[in-house]
C-alpha cells in the first residue's frame, strides 16, 4: 500500500514510545492518604485492602516510606472515637488531638515531607456529617466558623497545605481570612472544589467509621449529572483564594477534569477515590485483571485528563513500579 501516514512508527519500539509519549506519571506527582486512630497498633481495614489505620510510629514510618519513594506528600484522615463526637464537633479544633499530634510528629520526622490536613467535620461529627446538623439541615455558615477553627489549628501544628472536603459556600475565602489573620500567609488551600456526592466513597466511610447517620450528602456535594457547575465552582474557588483546585472522585470524572483544566491556571488535582482504588483491588484479588496494569492505566488517565497532582492509595505501589520514570508502568 501507498500509505505516506503510518502512526505505527511511532509505536515501533520502546525508545520511540518514550519519545513520543504525551503524558508521562512519576512519583512527584503524588500524594499518600494516609489513615490514623489514637492507638499504639496499627491496624489492617477491611474494607480496604492495603490500607492500614496507622498509630503515630506507624504513620511515620509509612510517610517516610513514601518520600524515599519520592512521593512528597501525605494527606492525613483520622479515625475519631465514638466518646469524642459532637454536634458541634469540637475536638476538630482540639490543639492537642490526633491530627495535630500527627502533623507535628511527622514534620519533626520529616520536615521536607509536605503535609495535607482534610478539612470538614465528619469524622469528629456525632451526624457523620461534613457540617453541623440542626433539624436535619447542613448549616453552611455556621459550619465555616468551625472549619476556619479546624483549619487555624491544623496550620498551628505545621500543616503545609490545608484542604477543605467539605463543600459549604464561601468556606476558601473564609479559611484564607482566618489563616492570614492568625499569621499564617505561607499556608496553602488546595479545595476540594468539585466534589460530588458520589456512591465511591462507601469504603473510606467504613474505614473511618464516619458514614451520616441519617441522610446523604446530597444538599452539599455536587450533582453527578453536573458538568457546568464545576466551572462554577471552580472560578469561586480561584477569585476566593484557592492555590489548587481538585476534582472528585476521579475515575469516572474524566471529562470534568479535563473542563477544569482548561479553565483555570492554577494546578489541578484530583482524588481517586476509595471505590475506585477498591474495584481494582476486588478485581485483580481474582485475577480478573491484572492490578499494576489497571492501576497504572487508571493514573495516567486521571494524569492524560489533566490533573497534574493526583491523590491515590496506590501512590507507593505506583512510585515503586514507575521507579527510573520511564513512564510505560505496568502497561
Ligand atoms: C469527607 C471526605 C470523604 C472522602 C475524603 N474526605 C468522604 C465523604 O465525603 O463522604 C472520601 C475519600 C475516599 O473515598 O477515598 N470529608
Amino acid at each position: 500500500m501507498d500509505l505516506p501516514n503510518r502512526p505505527r512508527r511511532n509505536r515501533k519500539n520502546a525508545g520511540v514510545r518514550a519519545l513520543t509519549r504525551e503524558t508521562v506519571l512519576s512519583a512527584g506527582d503524588f500524594v499518600l492518604p494516609l489513615f490514623l486512630h489514637d492507638s499504639e497498633v496499627d491496624d489492617a481495614i477491611e474494607s480496604m485492602p492495603g490500607c492500614t489505620r496507622w498509630s503515630l510510629d506507624g504513620l511515620v514510618q509509612e510517610a517516610g516510606e513514601a518520600l524515599a519513594l519520592g512521593i512528597p506528600a501525605v494527606v492525613l484522615f483520622p479515625a475519631i472515637d465514638d466518646s469524642l463526637k459532637t454536634k458541634m464537633a469540637e475536638e476538630s479544633f482540639n490543639r492537642d488531638g490526633l491530627v495535630p499530634q500527627a502533623i507535628r510528629a511527622l514534620k519533626t520526622a520529616h520536615p521536607e515531607l509536605v503535609v495535607m490536613t482534610d478539612v470538614a467535620l465528619d469524622p469528629y461529627n456525632s451526624d457523620g456529617h461534613d457540617g453541623i446538623v440542626e433539624n436535619g439541615e447542613i448549616l453552611n455558615d455556621e459550619t465555616i466558623e468551625v472549619l476556619c477553627r479546624q483549619a487555624v489549628c491544623q496550620a498551628e501544628a505545621g500543616a503545609d497545605i490545608v484542604a477543605p472536603s467539605d463543600m459549604m459556600d464561601g468556606r476558601v475565602a473564609a479559611l484564607r481570612e482566618a489563616l492570614d489573620l492568625a499569621g499564617y500567609e505561607k499556608v496553602s488551600i488546595c479545595s476540594y472544589s468539585v466534589k460530588y456526592a458520589s456512591s465511591y466513597y462507601g469504603p473510606f466511610r467504613g474505614a473511618l467509621g464516619s458514614a451520616p447517620k441519617a441522610g446523604d450528602k446530597k444538599t452539599y456535594q455536587m450533582d453527578p449529572a453536573n458538568r457546568r457547575e464545576a466551572i462554577r465552582e471552580v472560578l469561586l474557588d480561584e477569585r476566593e483564594g484557592a492555590d489548587i483546585v481538585m476534582v472528585k472522585p476521579a475515575g469516572a470524572y474524566l471529562d470534568i477534569i479535563s473542563d477544569v483544566r482548561r479553565q483555570t491556571s492554577l494546578p489541578v488535582a484530583a482524588y481517586q477515590v476509595s471505590g475506585e482504588y477498591l474495584m481494582i483491588k476486588s478485581a485483580s484479588a481474582d485475577g480478573w485483571v491484572d492490578e499494576e496494569a489497571v492501576m497504572m492505566e487508571s493514573l495516567i488517565a486521571i494524569k492524560r485528563a489533566g490533573a497534574g497532582i493526583i491523590l491515590t492509595y496506590f501512590a507507593k505501589s505506583a512510585a515503586r513500579l514507575l521507579g527510573g520514570v520511564t513512564g510505560e508502568g505496568g502497561q
